[in-house]
Protein backbone atom coordinates (compact mmCIF):
# COMPACT_ATOMS: atom_id res chain seq x y z
CA UNK A 1 0.00 0.00 0.00
CA UNK A 2 2.12 2.99 -1.58
CA UNK A 3 0.86 6.04 1.23
CA UNK A 4 2.72 7.84 3.81
CA UNK A 5 0.47 6.11 6.23
CA UNK A 6 1.90 2.77 5.10
CA UNK A 7 4.96 2.21 7.27
CA UNK A 8 4.22 -0.21 10.28
CA UNK A 9 5.51 2.39 13.16
CA UNK A 10 2.92 5.01 11.90
CA UNK A 11 0.97 6.14 14.94
CA UNK A 12 -2.36 4.03 15.80
CA UNK A 13 -4.53 6.31 14.21
CA UNK A 14 -2.84 5.97 10.90
CA UNK A 15 -2.63 2.48 10.81
CA UNK A 16 -6.49 1.84 11.83
CA UNK A 17 -6.91 4.29 8.81
CA UNK A 18 -4.59 2.11 6.54
CA UNK A 19 -5.41 -1.49 7.58
CA UNK A 20 -9.48 -0.21 5.90
CA UNK A 21 -8.26 0.93 3.38
CA UNK A 22 -6.14 -2.22 2.61
CA UNK A 23 -8.92 -4.34 3.56
CA UNK A 24 -11.51 -2.70 1.57
CA UNK A 25 -10.63 -4.12 -1.80
CA UNK A 26 -10.90 -7.64 0.03
CA UNK A 27 -14.60 -6.76 1.29
CA UNK A 28 -15.41 -5.77 -2.06
CA UNK A 29 -13.50 -8.77 -3.62
CA UNK A 30 -15.70 -11.11 -1.67
CA UNK A 31 -19.01 -9.44 -1.94
CA UNK A 32 -20.32 -11.59 -5.06
CA UNK A 33 -20.16 -15.00 -3.90
CA UNK A 34 -21.96 -13.61 0.36
CA UNK A 35 -25.39 -12.34 -0.98
CA UNK A 36 -26.69 -15.23 1.03
CA UNK A 37 -29.22 -14.80 4.23
CA UNK A 38 -26.67 -15.87 7.01
CA UNK A 39 -29.03 -17.85 9.79
CA UNK A 40 -27.91 -15.34 12.65
CA UNK A 41 -29.56 -11.77 13.38
CA UNK A 42 -27.74 -8.93 14.48
CA UNK A 43 -28.01 -7.22 17.97
CA UNK A 44 -30.43 -4.50 16.10
CA UNK A 45 -32.55 -7.49 15.25
CA UNK A 46 -31.96 -6.97 11.35
CA UNK A 47 -31.11 -10.23 9.18
CA UNK A 48 -27.25 -10.18 8.36
CA UNK A 49 -26.02 -11.65 5.19
CA UNK A 50 -22.88 -13.74 5.05
CA UNK A 51 -21.62 -10.76 3.62
CA UNK A 52 -22.06 -8.98 7.16
CA UNK A 53 -20.41 -11.43 8.90
CA UNK A 54 -17.52 -11.95 6.91
CA UNK A 55 -16.68 -8.66 6.44
CA UNK A 56 -16.56 -8.18 10.19
CA UNK A 57 -14.43 -10.71 10.47
CA UNK A 58 -12.17 -9.82 8.52
CA UNK A 59 -12.19 -6.15 10.31
CA UNK A 60 -11.65 -7.59 13.96
CA UNK A 61 -8.89 -9.72 13.16
CA UNK A 62 -7.46 -6.81 11.82
CA UNK A 63 -7.85 -3.65 13.70
CA UNK A 64 -7.68 -5.51 17.01
CA UNK A 65 -4.01 -6.40 16.08
CA UNK A 66 -3.13 -2.70 15.93
CA UNK A 67 -0.79 -1.88 18.77
CA UNK A 68 -2.71 0.98 20.47
CA UNK A 69 -6.45 -0.14 19.80
CA UNK A 70 -7.41 -1.39 22.89
CA UNK A 71 -11.34 -1.69 22.40
CA UNK A 72 -13.18 -3.21 19.22
CA UNK A 73 -17.11 -2.77 18.55
CA UNK A 74 -19.31 -3.37 16.00
CA UNK A 75 -22.77 -3.28 14.52
CA UNK A 76 -22.66 -6.73 14.04
CA UNK A 77 -21.84 -7.81 17.64
CA UNK A 78 -23.58 -8.45 20.88
CA UNK A 79 -20.73 -6.95 22.91
CA UNK A 80 -17.16 -4.70 22.81
CA UNK A 81 -14.10 -6.90 22.10
CA UNK A 82 -11.40 -6.37 24.77
CA UNK A 83 -8.16 -5.68 22.15
CA UNK A 84 -5.70 -5.70 24.63
CA UNK A 85 -3.97 -2.71 26.13
CA UNK A 86 -4.73 0.75 23.72
CA UNK A 87 -6.40 3.93 24.10
CA UNK A 88 -8.40 3.92 21.10
CA UNK A 89 -11.43 2.54 20.44
CA UNK A 90 -12.96 1.17 16.98
CA UNK A 91 -16.44 1.22 16.05
CA UNK A 92 -17.41 -0.01 12.92
CA UNK A 93 -20.51 -0.87 10.60
CA UNK A 94 -18.71 -3.36 8.33
CA UNK A 95 -21.25 -3.20 5.40
CA UNK A 96 -23.51 -0.86 5.72
CA UNK A 97 -26.58 -0.63 3.16
CA UNK A 98 -26.06 -4.76 3.11
CA UNK A 99 -29.71 -4.74 1.56
CA UNK A 100 -28.22 -3.06 -1.52
CA UNK A 101 -25.96 -6.40 -2.06
CA UNK A 102 -28.68 -8.25 -3.80
CA UNK A 103 -30.24 -5.58 -6.14
CA UNK A 104 -26.28 -4.54 -6.78
CA UNK A 105 -26.30 -1.15 -5.63
CA UNK A 106 -23.53 1.12 -3.67
CA UNK A 107 -22.88 -0.47 -0.04
CA UNK A 108 -19.94 1.12 2.18
CA UNK A 109 -18.08 0.37 5.42
CA UNK A 110 -17.88 3.25 8.21
CA UNK A 111 -15.35 3.63 11.07
CA UNK A 112 -14.70 5.50 14.15
CA UNK A 113 -12.24 5.65 15.95
CA UNK A 114 -12.76 7.35 19.31
CA UNK A 115 -9.80 8.30 22.26
CA UNK A 116 -12.37 6.98 24.79
CA UNK A 117 -14.09 3.37 26.43
CA UNK A 118 -17.23 2.61 24.16
CA UNK A 119 -20.42 3.84 23.93
CA UNK A 120 -18.49 7.02 23.65
CA UNK A 121 -19.43 10.53 22.63
CA UNK A 122 -19.16 11.49 19.11
CA UNK A 123 -16.68 14.80 20.44
CA UNK A 124 -14.54 11.60 21.76
CA UNK A 125 -13.76 11.03 17.63
CA UNK A 126 -10.22 11.30 17.05
CA UNK A 127 -10.90 10.18 13.57
CA UNK A 128 -13.85 8.72 11.10
CA UNK A 129 -14.30 6.82 7.68
CA UNK A 130 -15.94 5.42 5.07
CA UNK A 131 -15.58 3.34 2.38
CA UNK A 132 -18.18 3.69 -0.59
CA UNK A 133 -18.60 0.53 -2.89
CA UNK A 134 -19.28 2.19 -5.86
CA UNK A 135 -18.57 2.25 -9.62
CA UNK A 136 -14.95 2.73 -7.92
CA UNK A 137 -13.86 2.34 -4.29
CA UNK A 138 -13.27 5.53 -2.32
CA UNK A 139 -12.97 6.17 1.00
CA UNK A 140 -13.25 9.59 2.79
CA UNK A 141 -11.39 10.19 6.05
CA UNK A 142 -11.98 12.85 9.12
CA UNK A 143 -8.99 13.56 11.15
CA UNK A 144 -7.61 16.73 12.63
CA UNK A 145 -10.61 19.07 11.12
CA UNK A 146 -9.97 18.07 7.47
CA UNK A 147 -12.12 15.98 5.16
CA UNK A 148 -9.75 13.95 2.40
CA UNK A 149 -11.03 11.47 -0.11
CA UNK A 150 -8.88 8.76 -1.19
CA UNK A 151 -9.18 6.45 -5.00
CA UNK A 152 -8.37 2.62 -3.77
CA UNK A 153 -7.07 0.68 -6.55
CA UNK A 154 -5.63 -2.62 -5.38
CA UNK A 155 -3.33 -1.89 -3.20
CA UNK A 156 -2.82 1.70 -4.40
CA UNK A 157 -4.80 4.42 -1.97
CA UNK A 158 -4.19 7.65 -3.76
CA UNK A 159 -5.56 11.43 -2.57
CA UNK A 160 -8.18 12.93 -5.08
CA UNK A 161 -9.78 15.62 -3.05
CA UNK A 162 -7.57 17.83 0.32
CA UNK A 163 -9.64 19.95 2.97
CA UNK A 164 -13.11 18.45 1.19
CA UNK A 165 -16.24 21.23 2.15
CA UNK A 166 -19.47 20.78 0.80
CA UNK A 167 -20.71 23.21 -1.71
CA UNK A 168 -21.98 26.07 -0.71
CA UNK A 169 -25.13 25.59 -2.86
CA UNK A 170 -27.04 22.65 -1.85
CA UNK A 171 -28.30 20.14 -4.61
CA UNK A 172 -29.65 17.04 -3.36
CA UNK A 173 -31.54 15.40 -0.62
CA UNK A 174 -32.23 11.59 1.04
CA UNK A 175 -34.75 10.94 3.22
CA UNK A 176 -35.27 7.73 4.52
CA UNK A 177 -38.24 5.50 5.92
CA UNK A 178 -41.72 5.69 4.42
CA UNK A 179 -43.65 8.70 4.16
CA UNK A 180 -46.20 7.85 6.04
CA UNK A 181 -44.44 6.69 8.91
CA UNK A 182 -42.73 10.29 8.97
CA UNK A 183 -43.86 12.71 11.80
CA UNK A 184 -45.77 15.93 11.19
CA UNK A 185 -43.08 17.94 12.02
CA UNK A 186 -40.64 16.13 9.81
CA UNK A 187 -42.93 15.85 6.97
CA UNK A 188 -43.60 19.55 6.90
CA UNK A 189 -39.98 20.12 6.48
CA UNK A 190 -39.80 17.70 3.65
CA UNK A 191 -42.47 19.20 1.99
CA UNK A 192 -40.17 22.34 2.06
CA UNK A 193 -37.10 20.61 0.81
CA UNK A 194 -38.43 18.35 -1.98
CA UNK A 195 -39.45 21.81 -3.49
CA UNK A 196 -35.75 23.32 -3.80
CA UNK A 197 -33.64 20.35 -3.84
CA UNK A 198 -33.02 16.98 -6.01
CA UNK A 199 -34.27 13.67 -4.64
CA UNK A 200 -31.24 11.63 -4.29
CA UNK A 201 -31.67 8.09 -1.97
CA UNK A 202 -29.92 5.04 -2.62
CA UNK A 203 -30.85 3.13 0.37
CA UNK A 204 -27.43 3.07 2.14
CA UNK A 205 -26.81 5.91 4.18
CA UNK A 206 -22.82 6.24 2.62
CA UNK A 207 -24.02 6.46 -0.49
CA UNK A 208 -26.56 8.82 0.02
CA UNK A 209 -24.06 10.88 2.25
CA UNK A 210 -21.75 10.82 -0.21
CA UNK A 211 -23.83 12.68 -2.81
CA UNK A 212 -24.39 15.26 0.28
CA UNK A 213 -20.57 15.93 0.45
CA UNK A 214 -20.31 16.16 -3.27
CA UNK A 215 -23.45 18.24 -4.42
CA UNK A 216 -24.42 19.56 -1.20
CA UNK A 217 -28.14 19.17 0.47
CA UNK A 218 -29.16 16.79 3.26
CA UNK A 219 -29.30 13.44 4.38
CA UNK A 220 -31.76 12.31 6.82
CA UNK A 221 -33.07 8.91 8.58
CA UNK A 222 -35.69 10.78 10.82
CA UNK A 223 -37.61 10.12 13.73
CA UNK A 224 -40.28 7.97 12.63
CA UNK A 225 -44.21 7.51 14.27
CA UNK A 226 -43.66 4.33 14.90
CA UNK A 227 -39.79 4.40 15.87
CA UNK A 228 -39.21 7.97 17.54
CA UNK A 229 -35.72 6.83 17.96
CA UNK A 230 -35.23 6.49 14.09
CA UNK A 231 -33.31 3.97 12.81
CA UNK A 232 -29.57 4.81 12.54
CA UNK A 233 -26.99 3.48 15.36
CA UNK A 234 -25.40 6.53 17.24
CA UNK A 235 -22.14 4.40 17.95
CA UNK A 236 -21.09 3.10 14.46
CA UNK A 237 -23.03 5.18 11.90
CA UNK A 238 -24.13 8.81 13.49
CA UNK A 239 -21.02 9.81 14.94
CA UNK A 240 -18.53 8.83 11.98
CA UNK A 241 -20.57 10.35 9.55
CA UNK A 242 -21.53 13.86 12.18
CA UNK A 243 -17.77 14.08 12.64
CA UNK A 244 -17.14 13.78 8.98
CA UNK A 245 -19.87 16.21 7.94
CA UNK A 246 -19.11 18.82 10.28
CA UNK A 247 -15.35 18.73 9.45
CA UNK A 248 -16.57 19.31 5.98
CA UNK A 249 -18.12 22.89 6.91
CA UNK A 250 -21.66 20.94 7.99
CA UNK A 251 -23.72 20.39 10.63
CA UNK A 252 -25.43 17.51 11.83
CA UNK A 253 -28.53 17.02 14.25
CA UNK A 254 -30.63 13.91 16.17
CA UNK A 255 -33.58 17.03 16.15
CA UNK A 256 -32.62 18.98 18.96
CA UNK A 257 -28.28 19.15 18.95
CA UNK A 258 -25.51 18.18 16.95
CA UNK A 259 -25.12 14.12 16.95
CA UNK A 260 -21.68 14.56 18.33
CA UNK A 261 -22.99 15.64 21.63
CA UNK A 262 -25.33 13.26 22.03
CA UNK A 263 -25.26 11.35 25.09
CA UNK A 264 -23.98 7.66 24.61
CA UNK A 265 -26.78 5.53 26.50
CA UNK A 266 -26.14 1.72 25.06
CA UNK A 267 -23.43 0.42 22.61
CA UNK A 268 -26.68 -0.42 19.85
CA UNK A 269 -28.28 2.76 20.67
CA UNK A 270 -30.42 4.17 17.43
CA UNK A 271 -30.78 8.26 16.81
CA UNK A 272 -32.73 10.56 14.20
CA UNK A 273 -30.13 11.12 11.87
CA UNK A 274 -29.61 14.72 10.04
CA UNK A 275 -26.61 15.48 8.20
CA UNK A 276 -25.54 18.48 5.45
CA UNK A 277 -25.53 22.16 4.68
CA UNK A 278 -25.69 23.94 7.61
CA UNK A 279 -28.32 25.96 6.93
CA UNK A 280 -30.16 23.53 5.68
CA UNK A 281 -29.89 21.43 9.08
CA UNK A 282 -30.22 24.45 11.13
CA UNK A 283 -33.70 24.59 9.04
CA UNK A 284 -34.60 20.97 10.34
CA UNK A 285 -33.77 22.01 14.21
CA UNK A 286 -35.72 25.82 13.95
CA UNK A 287 -38.91 23.66 12.35
CA UNK A 288 -38.61 20.98 15.32
CA UNK A 289 -38.52 23.74 17.98
P1 LIG B 1 -27.03 -1.51 7.44
O1 LIG B 1 -27.07 -2.26 6.16
O2 LIG B 1 -25.64 -1.29 7.96
O3 LIG B 1 -27.97 -2.05 8.47
O4 LIG B 1 -27.51 -0.02 7.13
C1 LIG B 1 -28.71 0.14 6.50
C2 LIG B 1 -29.25 1.47 6.86
C3 LIG B 1 -28.59 2.62 6.08
O5 LIG B 1 -27.56 2.22 5.26
C4 LIG B 1 -29.70 3.18 5.26
O6 LIG B 1 -29.69 4.58 5.32
C5 LIG B 1 -30.95 2.64 5.91
O7 LIG B 1 -30.60 1.44 6.55
C6 LIG B 1 -32.01 2.38 4.91
O8 LIG B 1 -33.13 1.95 5.65
P2 LIG B 1 -34.51 1.65 4.87
O9 LIG B 1 -34.29 0.34 4.20
O10 LIG B 1 -35.53 1.62 5.97
O11 LIG B 1 -34.71 2.80 3.90
MN1 LIG C 1 -25.42 0.78 8.34
MN1 LIG D 1 -24.21 -2.78 8.37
Amino acid sequence: MSDAHADTDADPVSRVIETVARTAPEIRGGLAGRRRKADEQNPSGETQLAADVWADRLLEERLTAIEGVGQFASEEREAVVDAGEGALAVAVDPLDGSSNLVSNNSMGTVVGVYDADLPARGRDLVASAYVLYGPITTMVVARDGEVTEYVIEGDERRAVGEDLTLPDDPTVYGFGGRVPDWTDRFAEYAREIERELKLRYGGAMIGDVNQVLTYGGVFAYPELESRPEGKLRLQFEANPIAHIVESAGGASSNGAESLLDADPEGLHQRTPMYVGNADLVERLESAFR
